[in-house]
């Protein structure tokens, strides 16, 4: 079933990132560099944000004043700013989004992957509550709905006694101290986790890709840039609490989940927001990636040189003291619970050259599972069933095998494909030993497409090598016109290896010329590199400007006023208190006598709301407290038609029970008929000192 999704997710990224190669090339295609990106929009975020505090003022009213302050008189500076600090924040979740399907779909998250998969979902956890406060922060009628959301959700958990969210029911209960909270959360809190989350994300992974390309950069602050100056971020309206707004422009990236609260119960929302945590954290585990046995270290020709442990994509090798008492300094040592069998350690070998004639074919590191001397093997086997002038050798990695095996049909008897598991594993002595052994006339070596590895670094590691810009390099004496790389893709073959190898065998010089190196061909520039590039900025910025405020959110219906019940009472004890006789209090010791003995537990609150003799909200609440001696929280947000009604609040703290009974037979009641404007915010109080109810439209 997952298996069907990859593919799905597969068959959707493909095209994607083929055409994005042919615009940015695959050193600067924006899909490989999803984590480094989310994490340059974090700094334009930092950045833009240390701006907009240096103006902020943390208090009720100054927040929103200071932001529309920014916001327009300063439009040139601060209002940027603001933009900027809103756009690559949506950007950052974007490319975190694709960051995490691509890994998925790509199946980069099991193995010894699923450490960085699994520290990265609490990164979400910190991530969309930093937008959230941050949305807060602004003080607008979003922020209050945000405010007042959050606050419901929180207060479902059963950490505050109090119900948070009465404090965004009227002005005056809200305090400045909130917004020094927020203000620390937004500021300080959170990005300090933020920064340690990402720090452990990438731990484990050898050499990661925090920064991406400059001039991916670049073209990311011009489309943030862009859609900052086309469409500014502007705050909706001043907070009115005596009035909702009908409707708002919500950000899908922080607050999708919101919504949810107008159909679902907290409890609901809650459970869906831990069953998606719960999945992400198992997902790498279904199924296990098993049965790869790890690559092992053959201290017998291993010199200390290193370049293993440079090269392992994944840190599974480390150098350490030699123990065998050669003269060498350090040996290798592979963590097999860190080891992805990739074999890329075997390709940076000096040691594993197929060329041995005296001693087995045994380097320095080896996979179990594919030797090297089982690869010199198949390569003479299949060698030898390879006839005419252009006979073409390919190694393919085996995410490659299957559609290199379709496409090189093309030629039985010309074509001859042998598996490895990554580009990276195969050894570029191996690709001289075939063209100076004339096994072959030219070779192939194909990876993964779009120079996204699936082992992070195997093709990229294999062009360096066969360029000569990296350990082992290639000799020079081995004619390059005779070999291509299966994942630069000259842009006449955008149809996979088989065109690679269709045009690799058409420019075969067909004379040996043992002395010729010329460099590896360039790949072809396109002519709609441009038009690509631009268009993908455009898409993006556009989708970013899109989706934070668009489609608008319906707060309330149409022709909808909003009753807020927020207060909390104290039922009666479970029984009266009873006097104690003077011979009971003489058993006491002295410091324990008290004339009373009252039960700590309470009765729970029943509270009844009707109008127009419809009971709208009916609710039997328990005491708070681990003793269940404190007071019952009834809070509950309810949509009514506007005009003209009849309303009634019962509340029994005695334990009678009196639904839908006469309003006579409760301990509190009120009724009183009101007219209700469309989108106006009616509250329901409770008066400690009169111990009476108050309906609150001011
Ligand atoms: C703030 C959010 C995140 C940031 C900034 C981030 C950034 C990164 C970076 C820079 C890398 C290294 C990429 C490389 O060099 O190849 C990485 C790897 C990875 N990330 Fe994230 N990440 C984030 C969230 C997540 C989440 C939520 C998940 C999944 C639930 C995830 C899954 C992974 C996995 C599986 C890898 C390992 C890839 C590999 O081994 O090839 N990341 N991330
Ligand atoms: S590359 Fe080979 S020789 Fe060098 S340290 Fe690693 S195993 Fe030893
Ligand atoms: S097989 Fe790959 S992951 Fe394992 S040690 Fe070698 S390079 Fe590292």
């Amino acid at each position: 079933m997952l298996g069907a999704v990859q593919k799905f997710g597969q068959a959707l990224f493909t095209p994607v990132r083929r055409i994005l190669n042919r615009g940015f090339g695959q050193e600067l295609n924006p899909l490989n560099y999803l984590g480094a990106l989310t994490i340059y929009f974090f700094w334009i975020v930092l950045i833009s944000g240390i701006w907009l505090f240096i103006f902020f003022k943390t208090s009720v009213v100054g927040a929103y004043e200071s932001v529309e302050y920014l916001t327009n008189e300063q439009w040139y500076t601060g209002g940027v700013m603001r933009s900027l600090h809103r756009y690559a924040s949506d950007a950052a979740i974007i490319t975190l989004l694709l960051h995490i399907i691509k890994e998925f779909v790509y199946d980069r998250h099991r193995g010894m992957r699923w450490f960085s998969w699994v520290t990265g979902v609490p990164l979400l956890w910190l991530v969309i509550p930093l937008g959230i406060t941050g949305y807060w922060l602004v003080w607008d009628q979003l922020a209050w709905y945000v405010a007042l959301t959050s606050a419901e959700l929180l207060d479902w958990l059963p950490i505050f006694s109090e119900s948070m969210a009465r404090n965004f029911l009227s002005d005056d209960v809200l305090s400045d101290r909130f917004f020094t909270l927020m203000a620390f959360l937004h500021l300080i809190g959170l990005p300090l986790f933020l920064v340690f989350g990402i720090w452990l994300h990438v731990l484990r992974i050898n050499g990661p890709r925090i920064n991406p390309p400059r001039a991916l950069m670049a073209g990311s602050l011009a489309a943030m840039m862009a859609v900052s100056v086309a469409y500014p971020a502007l705050s909706q309206g001043e907070v009115d609490m005596s009035q909702v707004p009908s409707s708002l422009g919500l950000d899908w990236y922080y607050l999708l989940v919101y919504p949810l609260m107008k159909l679902w119960s907290p409890g609901w929302v809650w459970g869906l927001l831990t069953g998606v945590s719960l999945l992400l954290f198992v997902v790498p585990w279904l199924p296990p990636l098993g049965g790869k046995s790890p690559a092992e270290v053959d201290l017998d020709n291993c010199n200390g040189c290193a370049r293993c442990a440079d090269d392992c994509p994944f840190g599974a090798i480390t150098m350490e003291a030699r123990t065998d008492g050669k003269a060498y300094e350090s040996e290798a040592v592979v963590d097999s619970t860190l080891c992805m069998t990739c074999g890329i350690c075997t390709g940076s070998c000096p040691t594993a050259t197929p060329f041995r004639r005296h001693s087995a074919l045994s380097p320095g590191i080896d996979i179990p599972d594919l030797t090297a001397a089982s690869l010199r093997k198949r390569l003479l086997e299949v060698s030898e069933r390879l006839h005419g002038e252009r006979r073409i050798l390919v190694f393919t990695c085996r995410d490659n095998a299957k559609s290199v095996r379709l496409e090189s049909d093309l030629n039985k008897s010309e074509t001859a494909v042998v598996d490895i598991i990554c580009a990276g594993q195969l050894p570029p002595s191996f690709i001289d030993f075939v063209l100076s052994r004339d096994l072959a006339d030219g070779i192939v070596v194909a990876g993964c497409p779009g120079g996204d590895c699936q082992y992070r670094f195997g093709t990229e590691w294999t062009s360096l090598r066969v360029s000569r810009q990296r350990d082992p390099h290639l000799r020079k004496r081995v004619n390059t016109d005779r070999l291509a790389l299966g994942w630069e893709q000259p842009w006449s073959g955008l149809g996979g290896i088989g065109n690679v190898v269709s045009a690799l065998r058409e420019s075969l010089p067909l004379e040996v010329l043992a002395d010729i190196t010329p460099p590896l061909p360039e790949p072809a520039v396109s002519r709609w590199k441009i038009p690509i590039i631009l268009t993908a900025y455009a898409l993006f910025a556009a989708f970013v400007g899109w989706l934070s405020v668009w489609p608008r959110f319906q707060l309330i219906d149409e022709g909808k006023a909003m009753v807020s019940l927020s207060f909390s009472h104290a039922g009666q004890r479970i029984r009266e208190c009873r006097r104690l006789t003077q011979e009971e209090l003489n058993k006491l010791p002295p410091n324990m006598r008290k004339p009373e003995d009252c039960p700590r537990e309470r009765l729970p609150v029943q509270v009844v709301f009707r109008s127009d003799g419809d009971i709208l909200y009916e609710v039997n609440r328990r005491p708070t407290g681990i003793w269940g001696d404190g007071a019952s929280n009834i809070y509950r947000r309810l949509s009514v038609d506007a005009g003209k009604q009849h309303l009634f609040i019962g509340m029994t703290d005695s334990g009678a029970d009196n639904h839908g009974g006469p309003a006579g037979e409760f301990d509190f009641h009120l009724e009183q008929t009101v007219d209700l404007a469309p989108g106006q915010h009616l509250v329901v109080e409770f008066d400690d000192i009169k111990q009476s109810f108050v309906f609150r439209q001011d």
